[in-house]
Order: structure tokens, then sequence, then C-alpha cells
């Protein structure tokens, strides 16, 4: 029987942000639902957060997840003061505890399933996680026998100057046989530099209590500023963009690329320098996307080409080339081999398939048929100052460049509009619409010199 609870009620005053710490987000999805996640596949029997500073936030941000207990620690008086809170929910309750930090975003189920079964098989009455840091400040530090027993963490502020040398840190990562840890958990006392009710002191009390190290201490790492923020998110980048690789992606000058890890991507995409994917974004094979792009929440089918452009909230069909420059806002679906091309701008629009809109164009609001041209400089006047209305083209109908086509309106289908018509009203199918002052032209007429005007 296995409990876990996340720690998540502290401000995180060293991030100096009004967002609570565990909602700042890293690569797509916020720590506390990256932390989250990495218990999910342990199965435990109860899911506890521990809330407080912005807790609404933190519990609007998990409404996803239908079975977690939320916690309410009103005053944050400490790790230890936060686990305090758990004693009338597991009233009775004979099992283990697992307790994570809330702001350890990358560590590996794996790591926590180490964890539980290292604790299971030596009955301990605790079992924690530790890693030898390269820089271990701010860290609480471990200190053990050579049996990997516990004799005691300290917290970085309370160490000597002798105890900071060591690099062995706790983790904040921690499996307790709860029956045992509930019986000392009152007796926390804020004895220490912060004047906070230390988590670590319980452990301190607990006997006998084992050190599980690991090798890659990345995981381990907390994040308690900005800094540590963007030290975590390089690391992940580095191991999605490796698990892409090994799965078949081409990255060209990887490290100027960016991809959440909510990204899904098929082998054989091919992706240029300096772009960036992210959120619910899926690239099919085939594609080449970049440089310079940014996709964002979009589906884009095979052998799709995307050169220098932003897309999001959109869907592309298999073969269409868009950009270079192109911006294709929400609730954009373009149909197969189309070309969006330089200077596009193109928002909730329904285009079917080989359509051209080449060069500077607007189309907002529009449903637009199958081979349609939409000349340079066209654009579909889609608001008038209070409301947006739609236009809808018919296939096979070719919109001339530098026309305006002011909507609500309809072209039907094989319509022609003339270059520089302002179309205002309905076009049916097959006919020429030219809606311009008709071109004057009068012969032997040369405006008069200066000399001839004064005469
Ligand atoms: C803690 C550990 C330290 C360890 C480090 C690992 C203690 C006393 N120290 O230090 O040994 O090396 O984590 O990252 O536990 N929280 C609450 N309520 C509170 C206080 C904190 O829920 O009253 C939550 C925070 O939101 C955070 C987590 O607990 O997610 C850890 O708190 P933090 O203040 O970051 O602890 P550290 O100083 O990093
Ligand atoms: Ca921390």
């Amino acid at each position: 029987m296995v409990a876990v609870a996340i720690l998540a009620a502290g401000r995180g005053t060293r991030m100096k942000s009004a967002l609570p710490k565990v909602l700042h987000s890293l690569a797509g999805r916020s720590l506390i639902e990256r932390i989250v996640n990495s218990c999910l596949p342990l199965h435990p029997l109860r899911k506890f957060v521990i809330i407080g500073y912005g807790g609404d936030l933190v519990k609007q941000s998990l409404k996803s997840y239908p079975d977690i207990e939320f916690v309410e620690q009103t005053q944050q008086l400490g790790t230890g003061h936060a686990v305090q809170q758990l004693l009338p929910y597991l009233e009775g309750f004979e099992g283990d505890l697992i307790v994570l930090n809330g702001d350890v975003p990358l560590l590996r189920p794996e790591t926590i399933e180490l964890l539980l079964t290292t604790h299971k098989k030596n009955r301990n009455a605790a079992t924690l996680i530790a890693a030898y840091l390269p820089n271990p400040q701010g860290y609480g530090r471990v200190f053990c026998d050579n049996n990997n027993i516990l004799k005691e963490i300290v917290e970085d502020r309370d160490c000597t100057p002798a105890q900071k040398q060591n690099r062995r840190v706790n983790a904040g990562i921690y499996c307790f046989n709860w029956p045992a840890l509930a019986k000392v958990l009152p007796n926390l006392k804020a004895e220490n530099d912060q004047k906070e009710y230390y988590l670590t002191d319980a452990v301190n009390y607990l006997n006998p209590v084992m050190v599980v190290d690991i090798e890659d201490y990345q995981e381990i790492l907390g994040v308690n500023d900005r800094k540590q923020l963007a030290t975590a998110y390089n690391i992940l980048q580095t191991r999605i963009k490796d698990t892409w690789m090994a799965a078949g992606v081409t990255l060209i000058d990887p490290d100027s690329i960016t991809i959440d890890d909510t990204v899904k991507l098929y082998p054989d995409v091919i992706i240029e320098p300096q772009t960036h994917l992210r959120g619910n974004t899926i690239i099919q094979s085939g594609c080449r996307i970049g440089p310079g792009s940014l996709i964002e929440n979009s589906e884009i089918g095979q052998n799709v080409t995307v050169l220098y452009s932003v897309i999001s909230d959109s869907k592309i069909a298999a073969g269409t080339r868009v950009g270079p420059y192109a911006h294709l806002r929400a609730h954009t679906i373009i149909g197969e081999n189309c070309r969006i091309g330089n200077f596009v701008e193109m928002k909730n629009s329904k285009l079917g398939e080989k359509n051209n809109a080449a060069h500077l164009a607007y189309i907002g609001d529009a449903t637009i048929g199958d081979r349609v041209n939409i000349g340079a400089g066209a654009i579909t006047a889609n608001y008038d100052g209070i409301n947006k209305h739609p236009t809808h083209i018919g296939s096979g109908t070719k919109v001339g460049s530098n026309s305006v086509l002011v909507a609500p309106v309809v072209l039907g289908e094989n319509v022609t509009v003339a270059a520089g018509s302002v179309v205002t009203e309905n076009v049916p199918s097959d006919s020429l619409v030219i809606a311009r002052a008709r071109q004057v032209v009068k012969p032997g007429w040369r405006m008069k010199k200066k000399d001839e005007q004064k005469n």
C-alpha cells in the first residue's frame, strides 16, 4: 500500500514571481504536472498535493487529474509542517508514504520505483534519494555510515563550514513507513536558521533510514530560482532531443532548436535550425520544418515544408508548402498540396486542396474550395469594426491581385475576380466580376508646362 504526497504549498520566494513556483512551466508542462506524472506509473492508492500559496491556481492546473486529493496548508511553516497536514487524512493507514518535493521536475519514474523497492526490501523506517552534486549549495547535506544508513541531514544554512564541503545532498524525495513517521511528526521543532518545521528533522528522528545514491544527479535538481529553471530546461531539452533523434528525426544544429515534450514527431522529419515546436504539435514523416519557424498546438501532415513561418492552433495536410514568412493563426485548416507563400496571413479559415496563396494576402474567417488562386495582395475584409463576417470562395475561382472581398460575401465556383476589385456583393459561379472604376485614357493629353500656365 503506497500513498504519495507532493509538497507544493510554498510560494517559491526566490523565483521573485506572483505565480506559485510549481506553476512555472518547463517545456510545455508545469513543474507540478511533471512531478505528478512521474509518480503515476506507481499507481499509488492515494495521491495528495499539499497546497497553500496560490492553492486555487495549483488546483485548477491539475483539474485533468481526477483523483488527486488537495490538502490545504494555510500557513507555510516548512516542509515538515506540510507533511503534518496529512495526519488527519492518513489516520490508521499502515502503508508507505512517498513524499516528493514539488520543485524537482526532472525525476524519472524509475527512480521513485527504485526508492520504493529498496525501502520495502530493507524494511526501513525511511529511505531517501541522494546524489553527489558538483555544486551542492542550497541543498541539505546527507551524512551516512559505511552502509548507507543515515546519520543526519543538515540544511545548507545550518551547516558548519566543514559540513558544507560535503557534496552528497538530499533530493527531497523520500519513502516513509507511515506509522513510524506519524509518530515523530508531532515532535518537530522550528529550532533552525529559518524557524521552520523541517521534514528533514523528522527523517533525523527515524531509524533506520537508508540513503539511495543515484548516478544522474541532474534528475534531482531542485528549481528554486530562475537560473535553476533555465538549467532544468536545458537538461530537459537534451533529453527530449536525444529521444527524437533516436526515433529517426534529424535535427540540424540541435542547440538552436527547442521542442516541448508535449510534441510528437515521426521518423524522417527534418527540423532545421532556429525552429521551435510547442504545445500539442504533431509533425508527420517527411516534413521539413524551418529554418526559423515556430509551430504551436498544430498538426502537420506528411511531406509538408515550413520555411521561416509561424503556425499556431492550425492543421495542415500532406504536401503543402508554407512560407517563407507566412503566419497561420488560430483555426486555420489547409488541405493537401497547397502553397501558402510569402507574407500571407490566415486565421480561422478552411481551405481545400491545391490552393495557392503565394504572396501578400490576408485570409480571415473564409471557407475556400479546391484549386483556388488568391492573387498577390488579395484581402478578405472580414471586420466591419464591430463584428467579424465570413467569406466563401468556390473551387476553381481566381481572386485577382489586390482585390478586396468585403465580407459577408460568397463567390461561386470558377469565378474570376479582376485585379483591384472591391467585391461587396455575391458573385455566381462561372462569371467574371470587375468591381473597380473603368480605366480612362485621353489621347494627346499633356500636362501644361509652368510657363504655359502663366499665360
Ligand atoms: C528541501 C530540503 C533539502 C533538500 C531540498 C531538495 C527541507 C527542510 N529541506 O530544501 O534538504 O536538499 O529540498 O530540493 O525539507 N513546501 C510546502 N510547504 C512549506 C514549505 C515548502 O509545501 O511550508 C514545498 C515547496 O512548495 C517545495 C518543497 O516543499 O515544493 C520544498 O521546499 P523548499 O523551500 O524549496 O525546500 P528547500 O529549501 O529546497
Ligand atoms: Ca527546493
